[in-house]
């Protein structure tokens, strides 16, 4: 129960992160054939399936596929890496306080999608990515450490983006790793880390 299955969609950076940190990731699996990243996996010889949301009717038979292939290998964390499916209420319920994900804004700030395109048009002068255990309200989830870096006059979304990911692979390793060493403690929906470990990191 001490390993780990991610989720992808595509390029698969942030799993790449988690491999390279030598976090027990026993697979990786993604709704998409085509996803980069799962041809890193695999020639790591990491396990990697497919299940493709478009062999099904609902979101809900397809979850349950996803689940059958998740618990094939056993995993005691579940992290979703630019996983782009929306889950069903069913799949979060089943992972419930043992599935994280990345989201690239400081949440509750940009739930949803293009948050760097969004962080600029708000002006903010401050932006970043969090990693949340996942429920069932989209980008919602307790809050286990957050990275914030600056945003600067002359960025556009793929300069803020750059920067943004840079941090997203020093943050899901990390909060993996408190994870897997049974550190994360979720009182009242709020996360702390067991021993003197700072879940908020600002990298200028
Ligand atoms: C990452 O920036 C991640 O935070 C984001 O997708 C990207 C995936 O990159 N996730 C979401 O937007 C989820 N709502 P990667 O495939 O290289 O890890």
């Amino acid at each position: 129960m001490n390993n780990m299955v991610v989720l992808i969609s595509g390029r698969g950076s942030n799993m790449r992160a988690m491999v390279e940190a030598g976090l027990p990731v026993a697979a990786v699996i993604s709704n998409r054939a085509e996803a980069a990243g799962l041809e890193y996996a695999a020639g790591r010889g990491i396990a990697t399936a497919v299940v493709s949301h478009r062999g099904y009717a609902t979101r809900e038979a397809f979850d349950a596929a996803l689940a059958l292939a998740v618990d094939a290998f056993h995993p005691g964390l579940v992290a979703l890496a630019g996983f782009m499916r929306i889950l069903s209420a069913g799949f979060v319920q089943r992972y419930q306080g043992r599935l994280l994900n990345i989201h690239p804004s400081l949440l509750p700030a940009f739930a949803g999608l293009d948050t760097h395109a969004r962080a600029l048009a708000a002006g903010v002068k401050l932006h970043g990515c969090t990693v949340h255990f996942v429920t069932a309200e989209l980008d919602h989830g307790p809050i286990v450490v957050q990275a914030a870096v600056p945003v600067f006059v002359r960025d556009d979304a793929t300069s803020l983006a750059a920067r943004v990911l840079a941090q997203e692979h020093r943050i899901y390793p990390q909060a993996a790793r408190w994870f897997l060493d049974g550190k994360l403690v979720i009182e009242n929906g709020i996360v702390r880390v067991n021993g003197d470990h700072p879940q908020q990191l600002y990298a200028p």
